[in-house]
C-alpha cells in the first residue's frame, strides 16, 4: 500500500519537489516556548516544520531551527501569508518580513493562509486572490520559494484561481481529522494534483477526537494511541498530517505510524464519525 516508512519519506509535489510526509505544527506555541520546542522536534527526527506569520513565532521557529545545528538544505520549512497582507505588494513585503523573522533566505513552501472570501471583499474576492498569487508566482519564479500553495481554499476558490494563474498551486493545507473528513474537497484537490496536508490532524485543541469510544476502541485493537490512528487514517488517504505537540514523548509518538495499516473497515469507520469539535471554519464565513 503506502510507500511511506517514516515521518522523512516523502510525497512528489507537481513541480517534482519532495516534501516530507509527516510536518511538525506549530500553532498555538508561544513564542517563548517555540525554540526549544521547534530545536526539540529536530532532535527526535522532524524535518519539515509548519509555522505561519500570524502565529507570532517565527522568529523563535527561526532559532529552534538554527538551534538544532541540522543543515538548512535538509529542512522543509512552511510559513504562510497572513489575511491582512493579501495583494501583490503586500505579498512580497510581507514574505520578506517572514524570511527575516525566521533568519533565512528562501522557503519551501509558502501558503496563503486564506483566501478572501465574498462575505467581507464581494465581487473584489477573487481580484483578491489573483493578485496575491500573481505575487507569489513572481517569488517563486525568483527562486526564493520552492513551492508555492494555499490553505483552506476549498474547491471553487481553487477553480477561480486557476482560471489566471500561471503556476498551479502545489498544496492546499485544510483542516482534516477524523469528524471533519473533507472528503469531496479532498477528491477534487487529489484529481488536481494538489497534495492536501491536515491541520488539526488531531482535531485540534480540545476537540473530542482523541477521547472518542471509537477512535480508542481501534487504537486499542492495533495496540496504538488515538493520536496514532488519527494519523495513520489521513496518511492511508494520501494526505499529509502536521501534529503539534510541545511535549517530548507525544513528538515521538506522533512519529510511530508505520507499522500498522488501518483496514478498509476501520478507515470507513473512522470516516462515519460525527462532528466531534475542532475549529470546522467555513472559508466562506470567516471574517478575518
Ligand atoms: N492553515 C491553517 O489555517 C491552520 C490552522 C490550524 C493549524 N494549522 C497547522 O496545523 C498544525 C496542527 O494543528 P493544531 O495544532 O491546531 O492541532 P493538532 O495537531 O491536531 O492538535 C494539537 C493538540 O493536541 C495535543 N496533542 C498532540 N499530540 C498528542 C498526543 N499524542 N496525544 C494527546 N494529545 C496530543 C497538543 O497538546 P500539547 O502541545 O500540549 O502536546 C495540542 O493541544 C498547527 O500546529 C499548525 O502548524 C494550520
Amino acid at each position: 500500500m503506502l510507500e511511506l516508512t517514516n515521518i522523512n519519506s516523502t510525497f512528489n509535489l507537481n513541480n517534482e519537489v519532495k516534501i516530507p510526509c509527516v510536518g511538525y505544527g506549530t500553532f498555538r506555541t508561544p513564542a517563548d516556548v517555540a525554540e526549544q520546542a521547534v530545536k526539540e522536534a529536530i532532535e527526535t527526527g522532524y524535518r519539515h516544520i509548519d509555522t505561519a506569520a500570524v502565529y507570532g513565532n517565527e522568529e523563535a521557529v527561526g532559532k529552534g531551527i538554527k538551534d538544532s545545528g541540522i543543515k538548512r538544505e535538509d529542512l522543509f520549512v512552511t510559513s504562510k501569508l497572513w489575511n491582512t497582507n493579501r495583494g501583490y505588494e503586500q505579498t512580497k513585503k510581507a514574505f520578506q518580513e517572514t524570511l527575516d523573522r525566521l533568519q533565512m533566505d528562501y522557503l519551501d513552501l509558502y501558503l496563503i493562509h486564506w483566501p478572501a472570501n465574498e462575505k467581507q471583499f464581494g465581487d473584489d474576492a477573487a481580484k483578491i486572490n489573483a493578485e496575491t498569487w500573481r505575487a507569489m508566482e513572481d517569488l517563486y519564479n525568483e527562486g526564493k520559494i520552492r513551492v508555492i500553495g494555499v490553505s483552506n481554499f476549498m474547491p471553487h476558490h481553487i477553480a477561480e484561481l486557476i482560471k489566471t494563474a500561471k503556476v498551479a498551486p502545489a498544496v492546499d493545507q485544510i483542516e482534516v481529522h477524523p469528524g471533519w473528513p473533507h472528503t469531496e474537497e479532498i477528491k477534487y484537490l487529489q484529481a488536481h494534483n494538489i497534495l492536501v496536508e491536515a491541520w488539526a490532524p488531531l482535531g485540534g485543541q480540545g476537540a473530542k477526537v482523541l477521547t472518542n469510544p471509537t477512535m480508542i476502541q481501534i487504537a486499542d485493537k492495533y495496540q496504538k494511541t488515538p493520536a496514532q490512528v488519527c494519523l495513520r487514517w489521513i496518511l492511508q488517504q494520501g494526505i499529509l498530517p502536521l501534529p503539534k505537540s510541545v511535549h517530548k514523548e507525544r513528538m515521538i509518538s506522533n512519529q510511530n505510524i508505520f507499522d500498522f495499516e488501518l483496514t478498509d473497515e476501520d478507515m470507513r469507520k473512522i470516516n462515519l464519525l460525527p462532528n466531534l469539535g475542532g475549529q470546522c471554519a467555513d472559508p466562506d464565513e470567516v471574517d478575518f
